[in-house]
């Protein structure tokens, strides 16, 4: 093997980083959270634990790839023999999240297919009342083959800029998605923004509403502030690709001369921005939609993934032909946001492959790419011909999520920030981040986190993750 890959430069990095922040977790998740979470509450909420909780972590994570120029699968042992282990379960975290993330990707070019034949042959594949009922999205997963399928023809097309490497793959790739995915959300939001009637929506979704902080009888509930900070970090720790060895990966090619600290603001504010503007394309047209068909406004908004396979189609129906096209941008964009999310998580395996089996990139490559598409089976046909087979209640996609989200994740951030701050001590991200006599801005700030703050709040999600799952105490988030 030759010299490790690296970026250009630093605006290929965070380009890269954000990339991999930006996904499915902005577009679908944080607007329902923020309109669950009282709007602008959830939003302030959010933007505080990104700026402390979200800023140490990946701030750590860049830190310890740039330090050991590994991925994390050997990162850890590379500092400390004893705590390799971190680095192992850390790698299982995109070996598992990659191929259900896959199938996804693969729904999404489903219905981005869908859209282009009505945009442009005028066809109607959904057919309006199939749009309405949902059957749409019910048959296609519950399909033998076609869910799997599209899956693989996803993992095809991120396995192939993988191939290409990190300068010619990853970042000219990036450099493509990107803009046309700024471009795409930008004008989409400002079009949902000045539809009549959106005013109801935007206040719903930005004005901060306590009311969801008071109890039924009207008194201010420390339980319900309490699941609102969860759930926001939750999502923050989701959206921000932590904990999953991507960071790592991605920093140890960073050169030495780009700052970190700057790189990760810089991120925090690419990620934070489309979160929100999402929450501008989505909140305000569902809203209408369910005063308009008489649907309670809270039920459209909880829908859950159905929420963008169901409710938004249901929607952009409502809109006439305008409404094609819109879904058209919409999916297009869902599909590089998705893309260049598994791309990065795909390159998380593939690196660890490289660094333990010293493989070459494209062999590597393969290699995961036939894991994944083992993987990926599992996920792809759990809505359909394997639909009666479930791990401890749950349908495998299901399962594989709550594995990694709600337990393996909060336990590698928790370990990360245990061994740098009391084992390896803060000095040494410390140092890497003051490299060449560079200033480190929030250093007291990142001491007091990684050492007390941030491990007591990763232990309180996953225990609220765990007790969400298994219903423990009426928890739901
Ligand atoms: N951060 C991505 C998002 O917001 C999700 C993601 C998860 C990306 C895991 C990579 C790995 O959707």
């Amino acid at each position: 093997m030759g010299a490790r890959a690296s970026w250009s430069g630093q605006l290929a990095f965070v380009l890269a980083a954000a990339a991999s922040a930006i996904g499915l977790g902005n577009l679908w998740r944080f607007p329902y959270l923020a309109a669950r979470y009282g709007g602008g509450t959830f939003i302030v909420v959010y933007l505080a634990l990104v700026v402390t909780l979200g800023f140490t972590l990946m701030l750590t994570e860049i830190a310890i790839g740039r330090k050991t120029q590994q991925s994390q699968l050997t990162a850890y042992s590379r500092l400390h023999g004893a705590w390799g282990f971190v680095g192992l379960l850390g790698t299982v975290v995109p070996v598992l999240i990659t191929p259900y993330y896959c199938v996804i990707g693969g729904w999404v070019l489903y219905y981005l297919k869908a859209y282009a034949v009505m945009a442009f042959t005028g066809a109607s594949p959904m057919g309006e009342a199939a749009a309405q009922s949902g059957a749409f999205f019910s048959g296609f997963i519950s399909a033998p083959f076609a869910p799997f399928g599209y899956g693989m023809l996803f993992v095809a097309a991120c396995s192939g800029v993988i191939v290409l490497g990190v300068k010619n793959g990853i970042e000219k790739s990036n450099l493509v998605m990107m803009p046309v995915l700024f471009v795409m959300a930008i004008a989409i939001s400002a079009y949902v923004v000045c539809l009549p009637g959106s005013g109801e929506g935007l206040k719903y979704y930005l004005v901060p509403n306590l009311d969801c902080l008071r109890s039924a009888d009207g008194s201010f509930s420390l339980a319900l502030l309490g699941k609102t900070v969860l759930g926001a970090m939750g999502q923050m720790f989701y959206s921000l690709s932590l904990a999953m060895g991507i960071m790592i990966t991605y920093g140890s090619y960073m050169k030495k001369s780009d700052s970190i600290e700057r790189c990760v603001r810089r991120i925090e504010v690419f990620d934070t921005l489309i979160a929100v503007v999402a929450g501008l394309m989505i909140i305000p047209v569902v809203y209408m939609f369910a005063v308009k068909s008489g649907i309670p406004v809270k039920e459209a908004m909880n829908a859950g993934p159905g929420l963008m396979f169901i409710t938004l189609p249901q929607v952009f129906a409502t809109l006439g032909a305008v409404g094609t096209w819109v879904g058209l941008a919409f999916f297009l964009l869902v599909t590089f946001a998705a893309a260049t999310s598994a791309i990065s998580l795909m390159e998380a395996c593939v690196a660890s492959v490289c660094d333990v089996l010293k493989l070459e990139r494209k062999s590597a490559t393969f290699f995961t790419a036939a894991l994944i598409a083992f993987l990926a089976t599992f996920s792809a046909l759990g809505y359909g011909p394997w639909k009666a087979v479930t791990v401890f209640g749950m349908q495998f996609l299901d399962f594989f999520d709550f594995i990694t989200n709600s337990a393996l994740m909060p336990v590698v951030a928790i370990a990360t920030c245990v061994f740098v701050g009391w084992v390896l001590t803060p000095k040494a991200v410390v140092d890497e981040v003051e490299e060449g006599g560079r200033a480190f801005r929030a250093k007291r700030l990142y001491v007091a986190m990684v050492k007390y703050v941030a491990p007591a709040f990763m232990a309180a999600v996953l225990v609220s993750e765990i007790c969400r799952t298994f219903k423990i105490g009426g928890w739901s988030i």
